[in-house]
């Protein structure tokens, strides 16, 4: 398929990588040029990275990659001939709502638009007329690792769309999730919400560090998630305690909180993460991109060995 990217930041050049190697002709464009000079060079070197851990397809290198995605300084080429075009531009309301009137004047009736907005309701955003092909499909990052995409009728999305687009997902190696109407944040990432409400609760009241949170996380939650998810594990515990741990309401969870003080001073600081060397924990002096990669390793070794593994699944 003839597939346009409009956005090439930290999301739409990693879709557009994974949609190239299963095949599909791509095009991408950003109103930034240091952006568009960009993508070709992170593009490479996430390929790098897949090549590296055997997780490319057989013959991609640098230079195929470069002939298989044009960058294109504007919207008019980047949608000429496309049959899909995904919008990953900057996560404002009005931004998208300006792309897509243009993209309606643009592209012929035929053409599916797709959002990746990560809690916008974006719907309301785009012409009455396109409503009908109109769907978010949502991302994770980075794409060519996180191969989950949640595909997400609007309130006019036509049924057949919808069972394409998941098509497309699959064909692409990647695993989508239907959902049977919008929600914002989807499925995972309302489920992250609530971990980080807990999270900065128990920090900011005093009931844990940061490196106690991160190890009850990795080895208490983490190691069951990957071969059982949340409901199957609460299957193998068995439902009635579910059930009585509703009832007893021994525990209740903590409010939204529109700002959290460990949070706030840390930022104050300039610890807001392995960028700045220093977030909640501290990285070191070490090169930022080197930890992007170690960090990509790892998750590469992590889903080789999930998919040897594989799940408890029930039906
Ligand atoms: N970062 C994530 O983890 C993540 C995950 C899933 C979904 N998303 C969603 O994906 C979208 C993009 O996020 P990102 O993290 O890649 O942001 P980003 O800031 O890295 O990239 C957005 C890019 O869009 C470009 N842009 C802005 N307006 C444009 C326009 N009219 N035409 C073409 N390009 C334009 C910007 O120059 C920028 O390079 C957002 O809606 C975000 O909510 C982000």
């Amino acid at each position: 398929m003839e597939i346009a990217v409009v956005g090439g930041g930290l999301m739409g050049h990693g879709i557009a990588l994974v949609l190239a190697l299963a095949g599909h002709g791509v095009r991408i464009t950003d109103t930034r040029a240091e952006i568009r000079a960009a993508v070709p060079g992170l593009m490479a070197s996430a390929l790098a990275t897949l090549r590296e851990a055997g997780a490319a397809p057989e013959g991609w290198d640098g230079d195929r990659l470069a002939r298989a995605v044009r960058i294109e300084a504007g919207l008019p080429a980047v949608v000429e001939g496309a049959a899909l075009v995904i919008e990953a531009i900057t996560e404002n309301p009005e931004a998208k709502r300006g792309l897509f009137a243009h993209l309606d004047r643009l592209c012929p009736p035929e053409t599916i638009f797709a959002s990746n907005t990560s809690y916008l309701d974006v719907f309301p955003l785009i012409p009455e007329g396109r409503q009908a092909r109109a769907l978010v499909m949502h991302w994770y990052t980075p794409p060519y690792i996180i191969d989950l995409v949640d595909v997400v009728p609007g309130p006019g999305t036509d049924p057949a769309v919808i069972a394409a687009m998941a098509d497309l997902v699959t064909g692409l190696g990647q695993t989508p999730v239907v959902l049977k109407r919008f929600v914002p944040g989807y499925i995972a990432n309302r489920i992250q919400q609530a971990i980080s409400a807990e999270v900065f609760h128990l920090l900011d009241e005093g009931y844990a560090t940061p490196r106690e949170i991160d190890e009850a996380i990795i080895h208490g939650l983490s190691l069951r998630i990957p071969i059982l998810g949340h409901l199957a594990k609460a299957d193998f515990t068995g439902l009635e305690l579910t059930q009585r741990a509703l009832a007893n309401r021994t525990y209740a969870p903590p409010p939204p909180r529109e700002r959290s003080e460990t949070l706030d001073a840390l930022c104050a600081g300039g610890r807001t993460g392995v960028m700045a060397g220093a977030g909640y924990f501290d990285w070191g002096g070490r090169d930022p991109a080197e930890l992007f990669r170690e960090r990509d390793r790892k998750l590469l070794a992590l889903k080789k060995a999930m998919a040897g593994i594989g799940r408890m699944e029930g039906t």
